[in-house]
This record gives structure tokens, C-alpha cells and sequence, in this order.
């Protein structure tokens, strides 16, 4: 029998942490799929708070901030990076690959291809923010969907949304409120599939159905991508060679360059995680 043996380099390589980042907490969406399909990888997790929201704010800002909070992964040894936002994705996701063209990037993206499919009478609705909506990266998307499926692609963009989850305000009237104004017209347009093309959303799931309840009595469907994200991070480390293998449990450290507390109160009270956050300055 042939035993093949694991190069030291390539065990100490796999056993780097992943970095993830997003404007602040919606990351943790993403993060979640992470640790429960990838359970034994180390992850450093970064939340811009300081600048959160970045859906009202300009491409090149959110291009420097996510090359700035990138260059700041890597220096912590990242050996791949989740954008886990979708609004960062779509500025600045073409400036990371010209950067670092060797690094694995995974990005996210508003799961139009998967609504497509599952749509019913050929309406989704999609639920981001303004500057993800504005994107030449999502037009290009929503176009392509839209000419292969036929579907008709209604958009929604959701100022306040995100910032309302920010402040943990995940069942308050305001939030319900906003909520319902957002999927309403959508529902009432036809829309019987929506998409959460902003990782905050997730966390206001129950709003979200519960608003689309009030529109209608057919059934909606919600897609999030989390999931997808998190397997096609285990296909990348794997052809890279980066998969952790280890039998432990990976680590989890936090960065933000916003209230450590927050960040702590958001991973306890989002995914049951006590974890050491790092007040940091990049950029
Ligand atoms: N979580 C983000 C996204 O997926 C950004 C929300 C924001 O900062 O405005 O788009």
C-alpha cells in the first residue's frame, strides 16, 4: 500500500484563515454558510461599521475601502477572500482581481439565475441597494437573465434597510414598516419570487415574509445566496489546494472599524458566536 503524505506547505497554507468582509454586519449572512459547511476553516471577519451603510455612497469610495480592508486581510495572512456584500462585489470586485489576479476571490451577486428558474409566472422582484441596483455589473446580469429566461426582472432599492439591521432593529414597527414598503408594490406588480441582493437582509426574513403575506395569498419564494457562496468557497480552497482538513474546529477573529461591542452583541445575538473583535483602522 502507497501512503501519500501532505507537504508541510501545503497543510500550513490550508491552515490560513479565510477573510470576510461587508459594510458591517451582513457579512454574517454569508458567515454562517461559511462555518456550517466549512466548519474546521479558520475566518477572520471584517465589518466596515464605520462606513456602513455603502449603499448610498459613491463607486470609488467603496472601491478604495474594499482594496484598503483587502490589502488588510492579506497582511493578516487571508489565503482567500469572501466578499460577503453585494454592493461591494459590484464596485469593486474587478479592481480586486487586477490586484491581487492570484488570490481566491468570491464575490456575491443578487441570485437572479436561481429566481429565474424557480419563478412560477415568470416575475421576480429584487430587493438591493441603490448603488448594486446602479451597477453596470447587475444591469449586465439583470440583461443577460432577462434575454436567456425571458423573465421579467422588477427592481426595489431599499434605502434604510440596511441601516435599520445595523442598529439591531430586526422586528421594530419602523423596520416592519419600511419592509412593507418595499416588497408590497413588488408583490402587487406580479413578483412571486424575490431576491435579497444585499446580505443584511437576511436578517429580517420573518418582516420580509410576513410583508409579502399582506400582498398576497400565493405563495412567494425568497432566495438568498448564502449557501452558494459558502460551497463555491469549498470548490475554490479545494482546487486550490487550500481546503483546512484539520479535525479541530476553525477560529473565528473580528475586526471593525466601529463599535466593538456591536460587532460582539451581532455575532452573539445573529449566530450564537462569542468571538475576540479588534477595533481596527485601514485605509
Ligand atoms: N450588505 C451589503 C450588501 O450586500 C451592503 C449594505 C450597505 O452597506 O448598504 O449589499
Amino acid at each position: 500500500m502507497t501512503t501519500f503524505l501532505t507537504p508541510a506547505s501545503v497543510l500550513a497554507a490550508a491552515n490560513k484563515p479565510v477573510g470576510v468582509f461587508d459594510s458591517g454586519i451582513g457579512g454574517l449572512s454569508v458567515l454562517r454558510h461559511i462555518q456550517a459547511q466549512l466548519p474546521q476553516e479558520n475566518v477572520l471577519y471584517f465589518a466596515d461599521s464605520n462606513f456602513a451603510p455603502y449603499g448610498g455612497r459613491a463607486e470609488q469610495f467603496i472601491v478604495d475601502r474594499a482594496l484598503a480592508i483587502t490589502d488588510f486581510l492579506l497582511q493578516q495572512g487571508a489565503k482567500a477572500i469572501v466578499v460577503a456584500c453585494n454592493t461591494a462585489t459590484a464596485a469593486a470586485i474587478k479592481a480586486l482581481r487586477a490586484r491581487y489576479p492570484q488570490l481566491s476571490i468570491i464575490g456575491v451577486e443578487p441570485g437572479l439565475k436561481p429566481a429565474a428558474a424557480l419563478t412560477k409566472n415568470n416575475t421576480i422582484g429584487v430587493l438591493a441597494t441603490q448603488r448594486t441596483l446602479a451597477s453596470g455589473k447587475f444591469k449586465h446580469l439583470s440583461e443577460q437573465i432577462s434575454a436567456s429566461t425571458g423573465v421579467r426582472i422588477l427592481t426595489q432599492a431599499c434605502i434604510g434597510l440596511a441601516d435599520q439591521i445595523e442598529k439591531g432593529e430586526l422586528q421594530s414597527a419602523a423596520t416592519a414598516l419600511l419592509v412593507q414598503s418595499y416588497v408590497g408594490p413588488l408583490v402587487a406588480q406580479g413578483a412571486d419570487t424575490l431576491v435579497l441582493g444585499c446580505t443584511h437582509y437576511p436578517f429580517v426574513l420573518p418582516l420580509l415574509q410576513d410583508a409579502a403575506h399582506r400582498a398576497t395569498s400565493d405563495p412567494v419564494t425568497i432566495i438568498d445566496t448564502g449557501r452558494p457562496i459558502a460551497l463555491q468557497l469549498e470548490r475554490l480552497l479545494k482546487n486550490h489546494d487550500l481546503l483546512n482538513t484539520s479535525a479541530n474546529p476553525g477560529q473565528l477573529q473580528a475586526f471593525t472599524t466601529g463599535d466593538e461591542s456591536a460587532l460582539k452583541v451581532a455575532l452573539s445575538n445573529l449566530l450564537h458566536l462569542q468571538a475576540s473583535v479588534a477595533l481596527v483602522t485601514v485605509g
